[in-house]
């Protein structure tokens, strides 16, 4: 028995992983958990045994949060989810295609005159992180930017913010595991409630003012996803898919798409600062290689160093540490262990980036290590999870790492604010998003 009150979970469950060894059992009330550390045991788990293992766990308070499991992320592994993942990840795949290179590209320019505007002031730059993530996927999602002019969108995101953080909170959680506290009267529950009607009542208003078009667009994802619900009705399978589907996919999109990114440009910026010299190396082959131009996603090739970093920082902190829990269909084994079926796996992603018998020096924060890591090193990493479960927005996430973070180093050198020695805080906070504790920083623009 143990009580897991550590601000750092998964820290927490990476250090019992060195008593116990990569695979061990959790009993939390009277859910059986089984927790997974390495990359041998995930990968079995999730990658070769992936039908044994694509589950979701059924719980109260995540039935309310996802529209009675019918979005992408908690939705159980049925015919209809495989059909609305399916859907989703077209629609992603076009916009990897066609138009996200834009989209982006605008936001990172947007950020540069933010930046630029704060004219060398130390200043915490996670809101204008979350703003270009922000908006980035309500351009894809929508056709329309989250800005000033749209208050609506705003308020979309202030309110997934919200339920993101009230889902997480010991008050909420305490309804899944002792049913008898939901006769109780509980204001935070009575907030999440109304926050969920409230981002429903914005996304209704979206996808109707879409649907009243009188062409619908497909280049934006609603579009695409309206259309392919169309689409079906006139095939074999019928309605299998219906409006809530595609409401509850773009309330994925947008949660999945913001948060993630925005939190891990916020980590690098902090261990550049720890290594300064790691940005110069990236700001010269950015200058050596391309010269005068912005950087394009297929340039990554050619940027050795800049590539490094992005892994190194994907190993460090993966921003959904534990991924999200899996369910075991139907009995199975790991590792030689039987698994019964209904068991909840927990992928400690953190703990697999931070194995020593992969990884030496695991708790450093060394790009270089990707330099001459060569292929081993890829199949040991995984941010995105893998199998059925993988990451959906995998493809948006790496083009927006990689071109953020080159046009943020490729015009800004970021220092620590003078007369402050100390250094931000590396460990971070973790809940559904690992993320790290607030910090001031100056950028400097580049001649
Ligand atoms: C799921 C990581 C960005 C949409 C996940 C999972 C991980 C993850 C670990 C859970 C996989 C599992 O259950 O095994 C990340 C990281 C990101 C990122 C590290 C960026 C740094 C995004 C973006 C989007 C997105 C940009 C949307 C455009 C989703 C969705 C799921 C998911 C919809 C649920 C997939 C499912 O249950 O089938 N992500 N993600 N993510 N992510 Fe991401």
């Amino acid at each position: 028995m143990m009580e897991l009150t550590n601000d750092h979970i998964p820290i927490h469950l990476t250090n019992l992983a060195q008593r116990y060894g990569s695979i061990y059992r959790l009993k939390c009330g009277k859910t059986t958990m089984v927790v997974l550390n390495s990359c041998d045991v995930i990968r079995e788990a999730l990658v070769k045994k992936w039908s044994d293992f694509a589950g979701r766990p059924i719980s109260y308070t995540g039935d309310i949060v996802s529209g009675g499991g019918r979005n992408i992320s908690l939705g159980d592994y049925t015919e209809q989810w495989r059909a609305q993942r399916r859907l989703v990840h077209s629609a992603l795949q076009r916009c990897c295609q066609q138009s996200i290179h834009g989209v982006i590209e605008r936001q990172a320019l947007h950020l540069r005159k933010v930046l630029l505007d704060y004219q060398e002031r130390a200043v915490d730059l996670s809101e204008d992180f979350t703003v270009a993530a922000s908006n980035v996927i309500t351009t894809l999602a929508f056709g329309k930017e989250y800005d000033k002019t749209s208050p609506e969108l705003q308020k979309l995101h202030c309110c997934l913010n919200e339920i993101v953080a009230l889902w997480g909170s010991s008050w909420i959680s305490a309804l899944d595991s002792f049913p008898l506290l939901r006769k109780l009267p509980n204001p935070v529950f009575a907030r999440l409630l109304k926050e969920v009607a409230r981002r429903d009542a914005i996304i209704k208003k979206h996808l109707n003012d879409y649907k009243s078009q009188n062409k619908i667009n497909e280049d934006a994802i609603t579009g695409f996803l309206l259309q392919g619900l169309e689409k079906q009705k006139s095939t074999e399978c019928g309605e299998l898919l219906t409006d809530v589907h595609v409401h509850m996919a773009t309330v994925d999109l947008l949660i999945g798409g913001t948060e993630t990114t925005a939190a891990w440009l916020n980590w690098t910026v902090a261990f550049l600062l720890h290594r300064p010299e790691v940005q110069t190396s990236v700001y010269e082959e950015l200058c050596t290689v391309l010269e005068e131009r912005y950087p394009k996603y297929s340039d990554r090739h050619r940027l050795p160093m800049l590539s490094s970093l992005i892994s190194e920082m994907l190993r460090l902190r993966p921003v959904a540490p534990l991924a999200v829990p899996h369910r075991a269909i139907r009995d199975s084994s790991i590792a030689g262990y039987f698994i019964p079926k209904n068991t909840v796996i927990i992928p400690n992603l953190f703990g697999a980036h931070h194995d020593p018998t992969v990884w030496s020096e695991p708790y450093s924060f060394k790009p270089e290590r990707f330099l001459k890591g060569g292929d081993g090193f890829t199949r040991c990493l995984l941010p995105f999870g893998g199998g059925a479960r993988l990451c959906l927005g995998e493809s948006v996430a790496k083009i927006e790492l990689f071109l953020f973070t080159a046009y943020l180093l490729r015009d800004f050198q970021f220092v620590l604010p003078q007369g402050e020695n100390s250094l931000p805080d590396l460990r971070g906070v973790a809940s559904v998003v690992l993320k790290i504790k607030a910090y001031k920083v100056i950028a400097l623009p580049r001649p």
